[in-house]
């Protein structure tokens, strides 16, 4: 019988219908033990893993049965890709089942923060009063700026442009913006920057797109856009935008992904009460209906592939 190593957490049905078609080894800590990976890898046929499990070449040496891997999710980051083609091992990610909960985060972020809640929230708590000496705003007509604008970008832009935002997308790699839901101006990085008061990244992490946004990034934005990362951590300069921040070159931002996973102190010993900010742990495409459609994807398409 075929066998599948599952390394990350999955939903339970789904697991379920695996068992019915292959021996299923299910670890969700599998992934924090590298070299236990590396020497059992030998054994199965499909894996499947979230974004933890560091499928590199020490792993991907010893896969020799290997012939499928499944991505719960979207970034390929942490799967060595072209040492898979070589080999000529599918990699399968989950491209759009978990956009919706990604663009719903990018939304209320952006809406929380230009409303600056984290901060009204923080002076309420304390007993204080700050109605007048914090200002909001609306997001009516306001700039988003979207940087990369693929399967989320673009959900994030039919929503917003519905909704009172005028949308500038960059993406090298589209010519045209075909279709009719979204309406958006292709730009170039440096408009974005000038003009946006929010800006949210939703790039691959890329030899490309590794510390895109740094200190000259941030330099030239004008209107102390809000920012939202989603995406990955290490394409925004972590030190860079705490120096923005505090620069007051941008007015807040909200963090779903980092550098270091989980955040380390030398990064959160920099957060304190008060800021215009949200981190959370990585979960903005983690909710219970994308896990779902996550999970029934990958079943699905691991069992197309072996039959
Ligand atoms: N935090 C989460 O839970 C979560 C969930 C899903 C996806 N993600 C991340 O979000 C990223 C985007 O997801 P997606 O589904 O929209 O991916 P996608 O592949 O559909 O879109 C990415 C877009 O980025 C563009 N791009 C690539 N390099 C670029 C560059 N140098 N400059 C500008 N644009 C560039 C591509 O042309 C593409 O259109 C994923 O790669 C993943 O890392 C995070």
């Amino acid at each position: 019988m075929i066998k599948i190593l599952i390394t990350e957490f999955i939903n339970q049905n789904s697991i379920n219908n695996l068992k019915k078609k292959f021996e299923i080894k299910y670890d969700e800590k599998i992934y924090e033990n590298k070299l236990k990976l590396e020497n059992i890898i030998h054994n199965y046929e499909g894996l499947i893993v979230r974004n933890k499990t560091q499928v590199d070449s020490n792993v991907l040496k010893n896969a020799k049965k290997l012939k499928f891997i499944g991505r719960l999710g979207v970034g390929l980051d942490n799967i060595d890709t072209e040492f898979c083609k070589n080999k000529n091992i599918h990699v399968q990610p989950a491209t759009g089942m978990n956009a919706d909960s990604v663009a719903e985060y990018v939304v209320s972020s952006s809406m929380s923060l230009i409303k600056k809640i984290p901060m009204f929230h923080n002076g309420t708590i304390k007993g204080e009063w700050p109605r007048t000496a914090i200002r909001s705003a609306e997001i009516n007509q306001k700039f988003l700026g979207i940087i990369g604008f693929g399967t989320i970008g673009k959900k994030v832009a039919k929503f917003c442009s519905k909704n009172g935002l005028k949308i500038l997308a960059y993406d090298p790699y589209i010519n045209e913006i075909n279709d009719k839901e979204i309406d958006a101006k292709l730009s170039n990085l440096n408009e974005i920057y000038e003009k946006s008061d929010i800006i949210s990244i939703h790039l691959p992490l890329t030899d490309e797109t590794k510390n895109m946004i740094n200190k000259s990034s941030f330099s030239k934005m004008k209107n102390n856009p809000i920012i939202i990362n989603t995406s990955r951590g290490s394409i925004i300069n972590e030190n860079d935008l705490i120096d923005a921040y505090h620069e007051k070159i941008i007015s807040g931002f909200a963090l779903d992904v980092f550098e270091n996973e989980p955040i380390e102190s030398k990064f959160y010993n920099k957060i304190v009460p008060g800021m215009n900010c949200i981190l959370t742990p990585h979960i903005s495409g983690v909710t219970t209906e994308s896990n779902i459609r996550v999970s029934d994807f990958i079943v699905k398409k691991i069992i197309n592939f072996f039959n």
